[in-house]
């Protein structure tokens, strides 16, 4: 060990005082942690002193033995409560950093979002109404005369038997809840007479059981284009633009002959969804035709001057198809999870 340093009451008083220092100006339980090696560590000046005891006579060791051990003391003492003091700020100063304050108003406050089937009609609205189109409404408690008679479906027809349709008591009132939006047609030509493109969304009832597939109240949306000219070419364009803007660019649709007796010619439409989940296919979607002379007639509008086409689409099944969903009851139920992916968050 070098022979360097003496060892005298002073000099031992100065290593003490340096070592105090240090401590003293610990900041952090890190700072003190090398203060404590640089002053009491095997290099410190302190061992350098301890280690001249060795080379002294044997009579003088006890008492400088004694002179080093109380100033190891003092320092390690010094350092024991710098090291408490510090530690208790760091503790502090990290519960203050980690505070909760369990009063406070909570953050996740859900926020309302719109349905689906709302989402939905919403679209399509907004469709028509771009290109120039009216919103027209009925009532959905309606007179059999524009639910079925003015729509020329005959009175033996099986859709005006109690086991489709909801007649409402006292049925000499000829009252039904609707079971299309095709009355507001006549309602429409009625009011606004012709030229006239309305969109008529809303719900209608069925007696039908609640499966995968049918809801008895269920949401229809009705177009009626009266004018002069129009053709089926009219309606096909009509309906294709809409599909693309429902089911992505890619879709396509095709008219199939079918029977209504508010239509003729009439057509049932399917459309092409080549993305849809589970592959490509095709879907039937809704009715479409030209619009009857008769219905025309009912509504006090001349089928020499005016043509037009109509057609009425189901909400739940553009939803269904559009979304790939399978069972249209979880349209119904109200179950957040279920709206919830239609954009309801919590913030
Ligand atoms: N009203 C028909 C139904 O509920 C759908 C329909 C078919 C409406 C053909 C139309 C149409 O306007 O032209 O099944």
């Amino acid at each position: 060990m070098s022979t360097d340093v003496q060892l005298t009451p002073e000099t031992v008083e100065q290593a003490v005082d340096a070592a105090l220092a240090a401590v003293a100006g610990a900041g952090t339980v890190a700072d003190l942690k090398a203060a404590r090696i640089a002053h009491t560590g095997e290099s410190s000046a302190l061992a350098r002193l301890n280690a001249t005891i060795r080379a002294l006579p044997n009579t003088e060791k006890p008492a400088a033995g004694k002179l080093i051990g109380q100033a190891r003391g003092r320092v390690n003492g010094a350092i024991a409560e710098r090291e408490a003091v510090l530690a208790a700020g760091e503790r502090e100063a990290l519960l203050e950093a980690e505070r909760v304050d369990v009063t406070a108003a909570p953050l996740r406050r859900p926020t309302g979002a719109r349905h689906p089937l709302t989402i939905v009609r919403e679209t399509v609205e907004d469709v028509f109404t771009g290109m120039g189109w009216e919103i027209a409404e009925g009532p959905e408690l309606e007179h059999e005369w524009f639910n079925f008679d003015a729509l020329n479906i005959d009175p033996d027809h099986p859709a005006r038997s109690p086991q489709d349709t909801l007649f409402v008591e006292p049925l000499g009132a000829h009252l039904v809840m609707r079971t299309q939006t095709s009355p507001v047609q006549v309602r429409t030509l009625i009011e606004r007479g012709a030229p006239v493109y309305v969109l008529a969304p809303g719900r209608v009832y069925r007696t039908d059981e609640i499966d995968a597939t049918h809801l008895p109240v269920f949401t229809q949306f009705e177009g009626l284009a009266i004018d002069r000219g129009l053709t089926m070419a009219h309606l096909r364009g009509t309906l294709e633009h809409l599909a693309r803007i429902m089911f992505g660019e890619d879709a396509r649709i095709r008219l199939r002959p079918n029977f209504f007796p508010f239509t003729e010619p009439s057509a049932e439409m399917d459309v092409w969804q080549p993305n849809a989940k589970g592959g490509a296919r095709w879907v039937e979607w809704g009715g479409c035709g030209m619009v009857h002379p008769n219905v025309l007639r009912a509504a006090g509008v001349d089928p020499q001057e005016f043509q037009g086409f109509a057609f009425g689409l189901g909400i739940e099944r553009t939803l269904q198809f559009a979304e790939g969903l399978n069972d249209m009851r979880d349209m119904i139920e109200g179950d957040l999870r279920f709206s919830r992916q239609w954009g309801l968050v919590a913030r």
